[in-house]
Formats: C-alpha cells, structure tokens, sequence
C-alpha cells in the first residue's frame, strides 16, 4: 500500500549553518483527491512536531501527489488536486462532541504554527480544508489549471480549519464572505488577481517554480527568518502601534545576534554570509 502522506527532504547545498534541508510534505490520495482523513491529518501534525524540533528544516513544502497516468480502459482518470477538504465520508453520523474533539488538535493550526517558513505548492484542487492548508502556509504557488474555494456550505457547513478569519485577513471581509457564502470554485488567474495565491506557473514549471523560492528562504538566517514571519505574523493580533511597537523591539533585539553582524559584514565586505543561525 502506498503512504498517504510522506516526506522528502532535499539538502541545500552551501548552507550556513550546515546541513540544513528542505521537506516536501505530499499528500497521497490521488483516489480521494488528496482528500484529508484521520490517518493525513495525524501524519502531517506528527510531521509539524518534528520539524519544529530539527533545527536543520529551513522550509517545508506541502503538496498533493499527481493523479497516476490513466490506464486505457479508465473513463474518467482523476484529475490533479493539491487536496479537495477534509474527507467528507468522515462526517456523516458525526456530531458536535465528537467533531470538537477531532478539531480541538487540528492540522492546519499546527502548520499554522510553525516558525519555520512554509510553502503551499498548488497543482489543481484546493479546495475547502485544502484552501485551508494553502492559507495556513506563509506563501502559495498556484499553477494555473488549479481552483479554489470553500465549498463547505453546499454540505451544510461553513469553513472549520481558521478559512473564514484567514481569508478575511488575506483578502478582506467582502471577498471573503463571497467565497464563504456562495461556496464558488474560482480559477487560479482569480485567485491570483485577488491574493489569495503569490505567484502563478504552468504545470510543468511548478516544481521548478516552488524549489527556487524555497532554496532563496533557506538561503537566510534561519534565526532571523523566524522573527520575520513572528513580526508580520503580529499585525494579524495587534491594533497598529502595538504591532509597531513589536515589529522595533524584535529588530532591536536582532541588534544582539550574531548573524546581524555576519550579514552587516558580509554586505560591506561583498561576501556571502556565513550564518550561524544565532
Ligand atoms: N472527501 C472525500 N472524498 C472526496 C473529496 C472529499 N473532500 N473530494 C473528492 N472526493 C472523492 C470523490 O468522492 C471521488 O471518489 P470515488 O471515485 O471513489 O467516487 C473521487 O474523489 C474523485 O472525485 P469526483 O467528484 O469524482 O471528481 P470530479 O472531477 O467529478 O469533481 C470535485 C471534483 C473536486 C469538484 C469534487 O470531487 C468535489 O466537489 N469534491 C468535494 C469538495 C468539497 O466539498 N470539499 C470541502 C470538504 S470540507
């Protein structure tokens, strides 16, 4: 049996310090379309436990695995999907004690959570608890035969993994309430145009496209990569002058580490800095 979710790492060459890598989280249910059942949702909250322990990830990439080459005899191969929600044959006969318990530990929280940057590398559908996964990720990279949407409301739900406070704070109130209520699937240029994805490819260059802008994130200082994400990360919790306030004590305090002076030095030196991550 394959596994419905495994992890890739890539070394990046010339790191500083050395030996850090890249995972590539993917998403295996290309029957279900990379749909999100019990056993995914476990993997990928064990897989957050674990990098945020290795000091060695400089960024994870969360992808769905691609629809296996159709055979001649299947009529309707399945299409590409980065993941399709949360695996709706897990909610029938369900009730609210027992979905709260579920939700309670959730897996777009602790992606959400990581300190680490992170990537959403999107071919195909994205849709409901999988717009979901690509919102609680730092950047999305969309190609342009993929869609989103949260459909939750045609199943007589509403978005359950943070959608509906994430899409209002990435795109506004209006068009998130026009997604949230009307439950459209909207394609990737739209998508683009309003935000909600970073940058836009064709399938093939998707890859490429992703690994090139994981490989310049784990080209910085693992340390002050961090407190970037925290400091832009607080204007989502604190009214403006709190968040300034917050944004020039973490710059203050980068003033004390040791990769601000290697950066300073390098720049002036004209030489690539040799982080130590401190
Ligand atoms: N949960 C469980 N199974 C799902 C799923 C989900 N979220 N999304 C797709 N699947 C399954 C289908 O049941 C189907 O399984 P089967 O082949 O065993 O019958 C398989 O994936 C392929 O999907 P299918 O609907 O046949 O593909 P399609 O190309 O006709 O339509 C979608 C694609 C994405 C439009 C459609 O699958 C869909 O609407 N999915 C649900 C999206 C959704 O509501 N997500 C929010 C959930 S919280």
């Amino acid at each position: 049996m394959t596994e419905a979710f495994k992890i890739d790492r890539i070394d990046v060459e010339g790191s500083f310090p050395e030996g850090g890598i890249i995972e590539i989280w993917t998403i295996n249910r290309t029957d279900k379309l990379n749909a999100l059942n019990y056993d995914v949702n476990e993997a990928i909250k064990s897989a957050c436990i674990a990098a945020e322990k290795n000091e060695n990830v400089r960024v994870v990439i969360i992808r769905g695995e691609a629809p296996p080459i159709p055979s001649n005899d299947e009529k309707r191969p399945k299409p590409p999907a980065f993941v399709a929600g949360a695996d709706i044959s897990e909610f029938t006969g369900v009730g609210s004690t027992q979905i709260r318990k579920i939700f309670a530990d959730n897996v777009w929280e602790a992606i959400w959570n990581l300190s680490i940057p992170t990537i959403a590398s999107i071919d195909g559908f994205a849709l409901g608890g999988g717009s979901e996964i690509a919102l609680s990720c730092d950047i999305r990279i969309a190609t342009t035969r993929s869609s989103f949407g949260t459909p939750e409301i045609n199943l007589g739900l509403i978005p359950g993994g943070g959608g509906t406070q994430r899409l209002a704070r990435l795109l506004g109130y209006g068009k998130a309430l026009e997604m949230v209520m009307g439950g459209e699937i909207i394609p990737a240029n739209e998508a683009y145009r309003i935000g909600l994805v970073n940058r836009l490819c064709e399938p093939d260059d998707l890859q490429s496209m992703t690994m090139g802008l994981a490989m310049n994130l784990a080209s910085k200082s693992p340390h002050t990569i961090k407190v970037a994400k925290k400091a832009v990360r607080a204007s989502l919790e604190l009214p403006i002058s709190e968040g300034i306030k917050f944004e020039h004590e973490e710059f203050c305090s980068l003033f004390d580490t040791d990769d601000k002076e290697i950066g300073v030095n390098a720049f002036l030196n004209r030489e690539k800095p040799e982080w130590k991550g401190h």
